[in-house]
C-alpha cells in the first residue's frame, strides 16, 4: 500500500540522498575492506563481522543472520519503523520535503484524503467523460473541429463540464462524497453566502495524470474566446503544478530511444500524439522546474525542447534551458516557422515535416548562434561586427577546440570577418584561457587555438608589446632570468598568443634551456622570434627595466580585463531575459569589479 501515496521518483530521490555506508555508518562500526565495507552485524550476536554493505550497489546483506536490502529496509529494520516512517526519517535526514509531517497516525489520514482525492477526480473525470458523450455538445463538435479524432479523446480521457453551477456537485454528493471532500479536490468552491458552485463550467475537461495514472487535476478549456483561456485546478493535496507533467503517464510508454519532446500545450501534447509522436509532454503552463527537470531525466537521456516559435515561446526556453541543464539532461531545441505551435505545425505540414524538424533540432550552441543572427546580423559592416562580437562570446564556451574552430570558421564564412579576428574575439574572451607552467605541453587545446591567432593587439597601449618582447628576449638570452621572471608573471600575462606560446615553452623548460635553439622549437613562429631578438632596447639597470616591463603586462591585462567586463555590462543591458532588478545588480558587480581592477592599477603605478 506504501508504494501508492509517495511517488517511485520521490523514494527514489530519498534512497538517492542517504549514501548507504554513511546511513549505516551513524549507527554500527564500519571498515571497509577492498571494495565492500563491513561490519559486526547489529541484528544478531556475532564476533566476527558478516556483515556486508556494498556501496555500488547500495545494498547490505549479513551472510550470519540472512538479513538484507537497501538503506530504507537497514532503517525500517534499526529503528524499528514502518515503511513510511523509515521514509519520513530518511527525508529529513537528507532535508526533503515529502509534504508529510507528523504522527504515523496524522500521516495514515493524509493517505487516507489524498486517495479519497483520487476516487473523486476519476468519478469527476468519468462524468465530464460522459457528458462530452452525449450529443449534441458544443465541446465534442470544437474538438472534432480541430481534427481530434474519437480514439484520442478516448485515449486522454477528454471531457465536458456544462454549462451549470452544480451539474458536478450534484452529481458528486449523490455518489456519496460531502460537499467539504469535493471542494478538497478543487472541483467546487464556496461564494461569499457559503453556497458552492462548480469551479469548471461549459469548458473542455483534460484530466491531468500523475504517472501511476491517478488524475491529480484538470485543465478546463474554454471552447469560445473567453478568459481565461485554460483554467487549471487549484492546488489540492494531490495537485501540484510544478511537480507534474501532462502526458507523462503516456509518453513513458512510448518512449523510443530514450528521447522526450517536450512542448508548451495540452494541445500539443494530444496532437503529437495523435500524430504518432507519443513521447510528447507539457509542463502546464509554468516554467519547467527543477522538479520536472529530474522527472524528465529519469524517463530519458534526451529532451527535444519544441515550444511555440513566438517570442514567449523563445522566453521560455531560454528558462527552461538551465533548468534542464542543472537536472543534468541533454537537451536539444526544436524551432517551428512562423511562430506555430507544435499543434498548428503538424495540421499544416504534416507528421514528415515535423519528423524532419526534429532531426534539424539544434544543440544549444547552435540555438543561440542562430538567435544571435535574427536579432544582430545585417548587411552594415556595423550589424557584422555586432554579430560576430555576439557570436564570439557564445563561442568561448564551447569546451572543444576542434568544435570551436568549427564554428569560428561557420561565422567567419556568415559575416565575411576572418576567422583569425573572430578567433581572436573569442581567445579573449575565454578566461583562464592560458595555460600553467606545467602542463603546457600536455594542453593540445592550447596549441590548436595558437594557430590561427595572429598577432594584433586588442587594447592599444603603447609599449605594451614591446614589453612582453624585451621580456622574452631577456629570457632566451639569459635562461637564469626566466625564473626571476616569470616569479612576477606568468605566460597568461602575455597579450599576443604567439609570446604565450613562447613563454609558456620557457617556463616548462627552464631548467634545460642550455641546448635548446628556440627558433627551431617553434618553427611556425620563426619570424617572430628573430624580430624579438632583433629589437633592441637599452637599459641601464637591468631589474628596474624588468620591472618596468612587467608592470606594463600587468597593467595591460587589467585594462583588457575591464575592457571585458565593459563588454559584459553591454551583454547585460541587451539580455531581454533578464528583469530590471537582475540587470541592475549584475551591473552593480560588474561595477565593483571594474573599481577593484582600477585599483589595482593605482597600485602598480606607485
Ligand atoms: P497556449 O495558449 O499556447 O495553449 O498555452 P495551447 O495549448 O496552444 O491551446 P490551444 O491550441 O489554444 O487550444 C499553453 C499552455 O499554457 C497553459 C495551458 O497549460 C496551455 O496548454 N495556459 C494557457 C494556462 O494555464 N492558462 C491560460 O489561460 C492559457
Ligand atoms: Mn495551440
Amino acid at each position: 500500500m506504501m508504494g501508492n501515496f509517495l511517488s517511485e521518483e520521490l523514494i527514489d530521490e530519498i534512497k538517492d540522498a542517504n549514501e548507504i555506508v554513511d546511513v549505516i555508518s551513524q549507527y554500527i562500526q564500519v571498515k571497509k575492506v577492498g571494495s565492500s565495507y563491513k561490519a559486526l552485524c547489529p541484528f544478531h550476536n556475532e564476533k566476527t563481522p558478516s556483515f556486508f554493505i556494498n556501496q555500488e550497489k547500495q545494498f547490505y546483506k549479513c551472510f550470519g543472520c540472512g538479513e538484507g536490502g537497501n538503506v530504507i529496509n537497514f532503517i525500517m529494520k534499526m529503528e524499528s519503523l514502518s515503511f513510511i516512517e523509515s521514509i519520513k526519517l530518511l527525508a529529513r535526514r537528507a532535508n526533503i520535503e515529502i509534504g508529510m509531517t507528523g504522527t504515523s497516525e496524522e500521516i495514515r489520514k493524509q493517505i487516507k484524503e489524498k486517495e479519497l482525492c483520487y476516487e473523486i477526480n476519476k468519478k469527476a473525470g468519468l462524468y465530464f467523460y460522459g457528458n462530452l458523450r452525449k450529443q449534441p455538445n458544443p465541446a465534442l463538435k470544437y474538438l472534432l473541429g480541430r481534427g481530434i479524432i474519437s480514439k484520442t479523446l478516448a485515449n486522454f480521457g477528454l471531457g465536458y463540464s456544462v454549462n451549470s453551477w452544480d451539474n458536478l456537485m450534484l452529481h458528486l454528493q449523490k455518489e456519496g462524497y460531502s460537499l467539504d471532500d469535493i471542494q478538497k479536490c478543487g472541483l467546487i468552491r464556496q461564494n461569499k453566502s457559503n453556497g458552492y458552485y462548480d469551479y469548471f463550467r461549459n469548458r473542455i475537461m483534460f484530466p491531468i495524470f500523475n504517472t501511476r495514472g491517478d488524475i491529480v487535476g484538470f485543465g478546463g478549456r474554454v471552447i469560445d474566446d473567453s478568459m481565461p483561456k485554460y483554467l487549471n485546478s487549484p492546488e489540492t493535496q494531490v495537485f501540484n503544478k510544478s511537480n507534474i507533467l501532462y502526458g507523462l503517464n503516456f509518453a513513458r510508454k512510448n518512449i523510443k530511444d530514450r528521447q522526450i519532446i517536450l512542448v508548451e500545450g495540452y494541445m500539443d501534447v494530444i496532437a503529437l500524439h495523435q500524430a504518432g509522436f507519443k513521447n510528447a509532454v507539457a509542463s502546464l503552463g509554468t516554467s519547467l522546474t527543477g522538479y520536472q527537470g529530474k522527472l524528465l531525466k529519469k524517463y530519458c537521456d534526451e529532451i527535444i525542447i519544441c515550444f511555440d516559435g513566438d517570442e514567449a515561446g523563445e522566453k521560455a526556453t531560454m528558462r527552461s534551458l538551465d533548468t534542464l541543464d542543472e537536472a543534468g539532461c541533454q537537451f536539444r531545441i526544436m524551432i517551428l516557422p512562423d511562430k506555430k505551435d507544435p499543434d498548428d505545425f503538424i495540421k499544416i505540414y504534416g507528421r514528415n515535416k515535423f519528423r524532419e524538424h526534429i532531426d534539424k533540432s539544434m544543440s544549444l550552441i547552435d540555438y543561440k548562434i542562430f538567435l544571435a543572427k535574427i536579432r544582430y546580423f545585417g548587411n552594415t559592416i556595423e550589424d557584422k561586427v555586432r554579430f560576430a562580437k555576439k557570436v564570439s562570446d557564445i563561442i568561448k564556451d564551447i569546451e572543444s577546440p576542434i568544435e570551436r574552430e568549427a564554428y569560428i570558421e561557420k561565422v567567419a564564412n556568415e559575416t565575411g570577418i576572418s576567422k583569425e579576428s573572430i578567433g581572436l574575439e573569442v581567445l579573449d574572451k575565454i578566461k583562464n584561457v592560458s595555460v600553467h607552467r606545467n602542463n603546457f605541453k600536455n594542453n593540445l587545446n592550447y596549441r590548436k587555438y595558437n594557430n590561427y591567432i595572429k598577432m594584433v593587439p586588442l587594447v592599444e597601449r603603447k609599449g605594451h608589446i614591446i614589453a612582453e618582447k624585451q621580456l622574452i628576449k631577456f629570457m632566451i638570452i639569459d635562461n637564469k632570468l626566466i625564473e626571476h621572471i616569470l616569479n612576477d608573471i606568468s605566460a597568461e600575462d602575455f597579450s599576443v598568443a604567439e609570446h604565450r606560446e613562447i613563454v609558456a615553452y620557457l617556463a616548462s623548460n627552464m631548467d634545460n634551456m642550455k641546448d635548446k635553439r628556440i627558433e627551431e622549437l617553434f618553427p611556425h613562429l620563426e619570424e617572430n622570434i628573430n624580430k624579438i631578438l632583433s629589437t633592441d632596447i637599452e637599459y641601464i639597470d637591468l631589474n628596474n627595466t624588468l620591472d618596468k616591463y612587467i608592470v606594463n603586462l600587468k597593467k595591460y591585462k587589467l585594462l583588457y580585463n575591464i575592457k571585458i567586463l565593459e563588454e559584459e555590462q553591454h551583454s547585460i543591458i541587451n539580455n531581454l531575459n533578464l528583469t530590471k532588478e537582475e540587470v541592475e545588480s549584475r551591473l552593480l558587480n560588474i561595477g565593483i569589479e571594474i573599481m577593484k581592477k582600477n585599483a589595482q592599477i593605482q597600485k602598480l603605478k606607485a
